[in-house]
């Protein structure tokens, strides 16, 4: 990535809360990070790290008793915190696309999958009903959908899992957007159909060009699909770098921890899959210091005084927001 290139979306310390009866719970606490033309930005963490909150305040899609609290999100120079809903409407589709874990979630089972697409382009477009199914077929063709005239007369529960799922793929991509923020597209699927989906969404953007938020927890997904990756845990960046480097020397404890509790993903195979012991704290009792530092192997007493900031170490790009980082010495460094 050239140095000059200007990101697509720069999130600015983004804080989103959430008011209940129970208090004020922090789901994202102070994040941000870059996402450039043409790239894939993965986003890991446990469940309940702030994964989905972080997707869904990028478009303004947080939902009561949720808020953004603080911070930026700029895409291509506007922060889209300053737009109306209006406005902020037109950005979602024709500028941003989502795909969601569950299909069903953009498709409504009451109507055939045509009308669907047909509407969301005419929402946005002043063209005749025809053309908008021109599109919407040409749409299909590309996410690998066969005769999709007829498929346009379905409705959603007539088709498979990874049909349906190829569908909301298709409505995302109608309006051509320039970056695709996709929350575990291949979760709710079968294990046969969930590479199908991740090839097709890497040869999608390698051929038109979108730059791709993909949030998953498996991380052998993320290792196939991102160029950098960031590492989410308690609503927190724990780390971010580039998927090769950050993947071989995590930084942070948490990603080593991770990693070691990944199926395809160990360092050294001939260690035993190791889970990560305790859960993750409660929004509402945060620990002071580091957010894992209960959890950690490798903490030390003032990890749980003295909370880390995130800060460039080692390789470029990559940033850690730990005290006593894993960094191997010179002697240690393995081949
Ligand atoms: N409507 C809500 N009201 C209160 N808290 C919420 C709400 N939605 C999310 N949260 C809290 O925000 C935190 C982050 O949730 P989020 O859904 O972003 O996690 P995630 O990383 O996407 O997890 P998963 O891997 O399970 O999808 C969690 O602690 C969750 O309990
Ligand atoms: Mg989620």
């Amino acid at each position: 990535m050239s140095e000059q290139t200007q990101p697509r979306l720069a999130v600015r310390n983004l804080t989103t809360v959430f008011h209940t009866r129970a208090g004020r719970f922090v789901a994202v606490d102070d994040i941000s990070f870059d996402v450039y033309p043409g790239e894939c930005l993965g986003i890991v963490g446990e469940s309940g790290s702030g994964k989905s909150v972080a997707a869904l305040s990028i478009m303004g899609l947080v939902d009561y008793p949720g808020q953004i609290e603080a911070g930026r999100i700029e895409y291509a120079g506007t922060d889209l915190r300053t737009l109306s809903e209006n406005q902020l409407r037109r950005v979602r589709g024709e500028e941003i696309g989502i795909i969601f874990q569950d299909p069903q979630t953009s498709l409504n089972p009451l109507f055939t999958v045509g009308t669907q697409l047909v509407d969301v382009v005419r929402a946005h477009r002043k063209i005749s009903k025809s053309e908008a199914a021109a599109l919407a077929i040409e749409k299909m063709k590309l996410v690998g959908i066969s005769a999709p005239e007829s498929r346009m007369k379905s409705y959603p529960w007539e088709l498979s899992g990874g049909q349906r799922q190829r569908i909301a793929i298709a409505m995302a991509l109608l309006l051509g957007p320039k970056l695709i923020i996709a929350d575990e597209p291949t979760t709710a699927l079968d294990v046969s159909i969930q590479a199908q989906i991740v090839d097709l969404l890497i040869s999608l953007k390698n051929e038109l060009d979108f730059s791709l938020i993909f949030v998953s927890h498996d991380l052998g997904v993320i290792q196939n699909v991102a160029n950098r990756v960031m590492v989410m845990y308690a609503g927190r960046m724990m780390e971010t770098g580039e998927v090769g480097s950050l993947f071989r020397d995590p930084y942070h404890p948490y990603t080593a921890a991770l990693l070691a509790s990944a199926p395809t993903l160990r360092t050294n195979r001939s260690e035993p899959l190791q889970a990560i012991d305790g859960r993750l704290p409660s929004p509402g009792k945060l620990p002071p210091g580091c957010v894992f530092a209960p959890r950690c192997q490798y903490v030390q007493e003032d990890c749980r005084v003295r909370q880390p900031l995130l800060e460039s170490i080692g390789d470029a790009g990559r940033r850690v927001a730990c005290i006593h980082p894993l960094i191997a010495l010179p002697d240690e460094v393995h081949v």
